[in-house]
C-alpha cells in the first residue's frame, strides 16, 4: 500500500490565519494525507504568511529559502495568506520555485490544486468571500481542542492609514448567521466548549439571519450561547468606534461571554489618532471604557499600540503613556510603526528608530508593570480555568481563566475540557500558577 502524503502548515501572524490554516488543514485531510510537524518530511508545505509588518513579510522569504534547500525531494511549496494576497507576483520572481500563491479569500482553490495533478493554477488572489466559506464548509473539520477559532467576518472598510489590512483582506464581509451556528453546532459536538468569534473588525459584523434581517454582533453572540455545550465565548478584534450600546450592555447580562475585551486604541493622542485615520478621539475611548466598566467592572482589557507613527512627539507619545495609566491593561501589544508600501502613512517623513526603540521600551516596561499588577490581585484567589491542553512541565496542565490568562496547574490530562476551579499560588507577566481546589 501506498504510504499516504503529508503536509506541513506554518501560520504566522493573527488567529484569523490560524483558523486559515486550520481550514487548509482539513482540506488536506479530505484528501487523505496526514500532517506532520517536520517540513523536512513533508509533501506539501504551506506557509500561511503575515504581511502586517515588515519584519512578518522578510520571515516569509528567509523561511521560504530553508524550506525550499532542506525539504525532501519532489515537495510542493504553497505560499498562502497575506503576503501572498499583496505580493503575488513578487513571490513568483524572488522564490520561482513557490509552486502556488493563495491570497486569504482564495484558499479554498487549495482543493482544486490537490484535486488535478495537472492544475495550472499559479497565483490565485481573488477576494470572494462568499465562495471562501461555503466551500470551506463542505470540508470536515477536525480538532482535538476544547477551544476553536471562528471566523465570522473578513476583511476592513476603516483604513486606518499605516494598515495593509483593507488593501491584503479586502472590503468588509459578515457570515450568515446560520451558516456560523451550523459551525459552532459541528465544533461543540467534536468537544469544543470555548469559541473566539474572529474578525478583522468584529465588532462591524452585520450578517443576516434565517429570515435575511441584518444583526448585529449581540444578536450573534446570543445565538452562539443557546448552545447548551458552549460554555465560554469571546471575540476579537474590535474597533472601539463599533462597540454599540446592545453590545457593552452584553458584557454585563450574558454569562457565557468571557470577562475580557482587546480594544486596540493605537495612541492616546488626537492628532496623532487622527493623522491615523482612527475617526475617533481618546475622549471618546474613555467613554466606551467606562460604560463596560459600568456593565462589568471587573472586565480585563486589552490593546494593541504603535509608537513612532509619523509626527509623533513627546507630548504625543506622553499622551499614550497617560491613557495606558488612565485605563489600566491587563494585557497588550505594542509595536514600533513600520511603514507598509501601498498605506498613506509610507509615504511620510519616518521618526528616527531609536527614538522609536527608546519609546517602545518605555511602553513595554509600563505594559508588563500592568500585568503584573493584574496578576497579583488574584494571588491566594480562585479562578475557573478552562484546562486546554498539557503544560509546558510533565504532569502538569494548562488553560485559560475567564479573562484570558493563562494558567497552569498540576493535574492529569483527563481533567483537560473541564472548567475547574483553581487557587492561585504563583504568578509571572503572562501565566499564573494554581492548584486544582478541591
Ligand atoms: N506598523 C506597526 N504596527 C502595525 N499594526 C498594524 N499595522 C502596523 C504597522 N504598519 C499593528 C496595530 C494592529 C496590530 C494587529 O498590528 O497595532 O492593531
Ligand atoms: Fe487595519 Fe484594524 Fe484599522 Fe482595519 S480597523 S485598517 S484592520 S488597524
Amino acid at each position: 500500500m501506498n504510504k499516504a502524503k503529508s503536509f506541513f502548515i506554518k501560520s504566522f501572524g493573527c488567529q484569523m490565519n490560524v483558523y486559515d490554516s486550520n481550514k487548509m488543514k482539513d482540506i488536506f485531510v479530505s484528501h487523505g494525507m496526514q500532517s506532520t510537524n517536520y517540513y523536512q518530511d513533508a509533501d506539501y508545505i504551506v506557509l500561511n504568511t503575515c504581511h502586517i509588518r515588515e519584519k512578518a513579510t522578510e520571515k516569509t522569504y528567509s523561511d521560504l529559502g530553508r524550506v525550499h534547500k532542506k525539504g525532501k525531494n519532489d515537495h510542493k511549496i504553497i505560499v498562502a495568506g497575506c503576503v501572498a494576497q499583496a505580493e503575488g507576483e513578487l513571490i513568483q520572481q524572488r522564490a520561482p520555485y513557490v509552486d502556488l500563491v493563495l491570497g486569504p479569500q482564495s484558499l479554498q482553490l487549495l482543493d482544486t490544486y490537490l484535486s488535478d495533478k495537472n492544475s495550472n493554477l499559479k497565483t490565485m488572489t481573488e477576494f470572494d468571500a462568499i465562495d471562501k466559506f461555503d466551500t470551506l464548509k463542505r470540508f470536515k473539520s477536525h480538532t482535538d481542542s476544547k477551544s476553536s477559532f471562528v471566523t465570522i467576518q473578513e476583511g476592513c472598510d476603516k483604513f486606518c492609514t499605516f494598515c495593509v489590512v483593507p488593501y491584503t483582506r479586502g472590503s468588509e464581509y459578515s457570515r450568515s448567521i446560520p451558516d456560523i451556528i451550523e459551525e459552532v453546532k459541528k465544533l461543540s459536538e467534536l468537544g469544543v466548549i470555548e469559541v473566539t468569534l474572529l474578525g478583522q473588525n468584529v465588532n462591524a459584523y452585520h450578517g443576516p439571519d434565517v429570515s435575511g434581517k441584518e444583526r448585529g454582533l449581540s444578536y450573534l453572540i446570543n445565538k452562539i450561547s443557546e448552545l447548551d455545550k458552549i460554555k465560554r465565548i469571546t471575540y476579537s478584534t474590535s474597533h472601539p468606534n463599533n462597540m454599540t450600546d446592545d453590545l457593552i450592555e452584553l458584557h454585563g447580562t450574558n454569562s457565557k461571554l468571557m470577562s475580557c475585551l482587546h480594544l486596540p486604541v493605537q495612541s492616546g493622542s488626537n492628532k496623532i489618532l487622527k493623522l491615523m485615520n482612527r475617526k475617533h478621539t481618546r475622549e471618546f475611548y474613555f467613554e466606551v471604557i467606562d460604560k463596560l466598566r459600568k456593565h462589568k467592572s471587573n472586565i480585563a482589557l486589552s490593546s494593541d499600540f504603535i509608537v513612532g507613527f509619523p509626527e509623533e512627539d513627546d507630548k504625543d507619545f506622553q499622551d499614550t503613556m497617560d491613557l495606558i495609566h488612565h485605563v489600566g491593561f491587563m494585557n497588550s501589544y505594542s509595536f514600533k510603526y513600520s511603514p507598509r508600501p501601498g498605506t498613506p502613512a509610507a509615504d511620510r517623513e519616518q521618526i528616527p528608530l531609536k527614538i522609536q526603540d527608546d519609546r517602545l521600551k518605555i511602553m513595554q516596561t509600563t505594559l508588563d508593570q500592568q500585568q503584573i499588577d493584574f496578576n497579583k490581585k488574584f494571588l491566594s484567589k480562585r479562578l475557573d480555568v478552562l484546562i486546554s491542553s498539557s503544560g509546558k512541565f510533565k504532569g502538569q496542565v494548562k488553560g485559560k481563566s475567564e479573562f484570558n490568562q493563562s494558567v497552569a496547574i498540576p493535574g492529569n490530562p483527563n481533567i483537560i475540557g473541564d472548567i475547574v476551579p483553581v487557587q492561585i499560588t504563583d504568578i509571572s507577566v503572562h501565566s499564573l500558577i494554581g492548584k486544582a481546589e478541591v
